[in-house]
């Protein structure tokens, strides 16, 4: 799929908010709890899909603003956060002023952007003097179960897996906040493990956005995969992985 076009984020924005939405928690909990956030922090979330971050930082009390290329995703995050500042927009604009959040979020989202320096230059200027800035993706694919199952899928196409961008790498989210000006304070590796209960959602979450036709050609091919990862009782845990590093502007 095309990550930089937003009518293909946008027609898949259910699909993602089921399989995918609340996944990355434990990377969201690290961050928050590194940055200080308590109740009251002002969050900024960069590239919000369905709200799923919005939805936890409102729940431990902070004051919640996201925003997102993709109408659908916007629409989901406000139907599901009446309370949160959701915009529709991206990352390379962003349309608030100077010094209006505390932290300044990208999950999963910042290497979408044209231009991922430009991005991150605009979460710095939206975020205090004192704030934090944080970034956070997939690690590389080694580190993931669901990398097994992709490789397989794109073998059986024909095709290489493809590379693992840099920022996935040991060292990548460090050094994008060094060259976007940024102290880094803090970066790690947290595992994500991915629950599916059963052969279809299995199969949905790994091929989502692709159309039915594809979805029951590539069905064997994704299940026989990930037989490795089945329990006795039909569900599957698979362990991946996300990197993170957060920083603020140097003193
Ligand atoms: C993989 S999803 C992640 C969504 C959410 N952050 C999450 O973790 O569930 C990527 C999101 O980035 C958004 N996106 C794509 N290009 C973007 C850009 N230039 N600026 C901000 N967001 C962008 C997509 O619309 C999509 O919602």
């Amino acid at each position: 799929m095309d990550g930089a076009d937003p009518q293909r984020w946008s027609a898949v924005a259910e699909g993602w908010a089921r399989y995918w939405g609340a996944y990355p928690e434990p990377a969201w909990r690290a961050i928050l709890d590194l940055s200080g956030a308590r109740p009251g922090t002002r969050l900024l979330d960069v590239g919000c899909g369905a709200g799923d971050l919005l939805a936890y930082a409102a729940a431990r009390g902070l004051t919640t603003a996201g925003i997102d290329p993709a109408p659908a995703m916007v629409e989901l995050a406000r139907a599901r956060l009446p309370a949160a500042d959701v915009r529709l927009g991206d990352a390379e604009g962003l349309p608030w002023p100077d010094g209006h959040f505390d932290i300044a979020v990208s999950v999963n989202a910042l290497h979408f952007a044209e231009d991922t320096l430009d991005a991150l230059a605009e979460m710095v200027r939206v975020t205090t003097l004192a704030g934090h800035v944080a970034v956070a993706n997939w690690a590389e694919a080694a580190q993931n179960d669901l990398n097994a199952i992709e490789e397989a899928v794109a073998r059986a196409d024909g095709e290489e897996p493809q590379p693992d961008g840099e920022l996935r790498h040991p060292g990548g989210l460090e050094r994008l906040l060094g060259e976007g000006g940024l102290q880094v304070v803090a970066a790690g590796l947290v595992e994500l493990p991915w629950h599916a209960a059963d052969d279809d959602t299995l199969v949905r979450g790994v091929l989502l956005g692709e159309d039915e036709e594809t979805v029951a050609a590539k069905a064997p091919v994704v299940l026989a995969a990930a037989r490795r990862y089945r329990t006795e009782d039909g569900r599957y845990c698979l362990v991946n992985a996300f990197r993170y590093a957060l920083g603020t502007r140097p003193s």
